[in-house]
């Protein structure tokens, strides 16, 4: 059994201010730091502190950045084996704004993710064979997410798609999915349509289903995350916490949802296991640094009667 996410890299640079400028302004903020992020990353730190054998395949820049990601990923017990070095383009680079109540805004540029190739991709087949359970972004080239879609269904794997940043998507891809995580915005994007009310998000879940997708998890950020498949329609509450730093929460709700996905959970079960990792992770700052550990998790869930 075995996670494999096939993603990016991104460095955080992050700007905490009391509230994020407006056009035209320059406002004077309250620290700066740097971490190491990118919803690829994210994901396999989060899955693999929930205690899966995560793999991971991506690009960084021959750069200090990339160092420190291959250097981490040591650090975290992942192999660097197929992380794919060039010196075409820089690490991946996040600008981050971060207000003091914890909410963010993101402008990434993927600089070395999009270098990852198909061929880059096609050469890890055995890879994909070998996992239980696939998981990617969209912060690599389109070609990769559909590729790797054909890759899955050939294979029989359960493939996990957050679609973030958004965009549309062909129907191939969708009929690949086990699970698709859009937040409320991104299935909008999904689906072309501007969704305000529970009922339309619950109505372009069910037009995915109707591709294929076979479990629509849309986050709902501080109010939890929505199940619908062809048997239920759950709403999950999210834990109540003072939220520091939002950044990366829906990528450490994805990557330990692979993980108890990997461990044989049905969905329901791996969405609460996952809202607890969520909870845990936003009242930390970075990315990276603040996926939180299984020992946590299962102190809660057990709490709540979960395991
Ligand atoms: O989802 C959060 C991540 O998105 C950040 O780490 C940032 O790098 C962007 O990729």
């Amino acid at each position: 059994m075995s996670v494999l996410v096939v993603g990016s890299f991104v460095v955080d640079l992050v700007a905490l201010c009391d509230r994020a400028p407006e056009a035209g302004e320059t406002l004077t903020g309250k620290s700066f730091n740097i971490y190491l992020g990118g919803k690829g990353a994210n994901q396999a730190v989060a899955a693999k502190r929930m205690g899966a054998d995560v793999t991971m395949v991506g690009c960084v820049g021959c750069d200090i950045f990339g160092d420190d990601f291959v250097k981490t990923f040591v650090e975290e017990g992942m192999s660097t084996q197929y992380i794919v070095r060039t010196d075409k383009a820089r690490t991946g680079c996040s600008l981050v704004t971060l207000e003091t109540s914890g909410q963010n805004r993101i402008c990434m540029t993927p600089g070395a993710n999009l270098l990852y190739t198909i061929e880059d991709l096609e050469s890890i087949e055995p890879l994909i064979k070998q996992a239980e359970v696939v998981v990617t972004q969209c912060e690599m080239s389109p070609e990769i997410v559909d590729e790797l879609a054909k890759l899955c269904k050939k294979h029989s794997k359960k493939f996990v798609l957050n679609p973030a940043p958004a965009r549309t998507f062909c129907d191939e891809t969708l009929s690949a999915c086990y699970v698709i995580s859009p937040n409320e915005m991104e299935l909008g994007v999904i689906v072309g349509k501007q969704l305000i009310s529970d009922k339309e998000y619950i109505e372009a879940a069910r037009e995915l289903l109707s591709k294929g997708v076979q479990n629509v998890v849309v986050t709902l950020g501080s109010r939890g995350s929505l199940l619908v498949n062809n048997e239920q329609t759950t709403f999950v509450s999210a834990m109540k916490v003072k939220a520091v730093d939002t950044v990366g929460a829906g990528d450490s709700f994805t990557g330990s949802l692979a993980a108890f996905t990997d461990e044989g959970k049905d969905v329901l079960t791996s969405m609460r296991l996952s809202t607890i990792v969520g909870g845990l992770q936003v009242q930390k700052h970075g990315a990276i640094p603040s996926m939180p550990y299984r020992n946590e998790v299962d102190k809660i869930a057990i709490k709540n009667g979960l395991i």
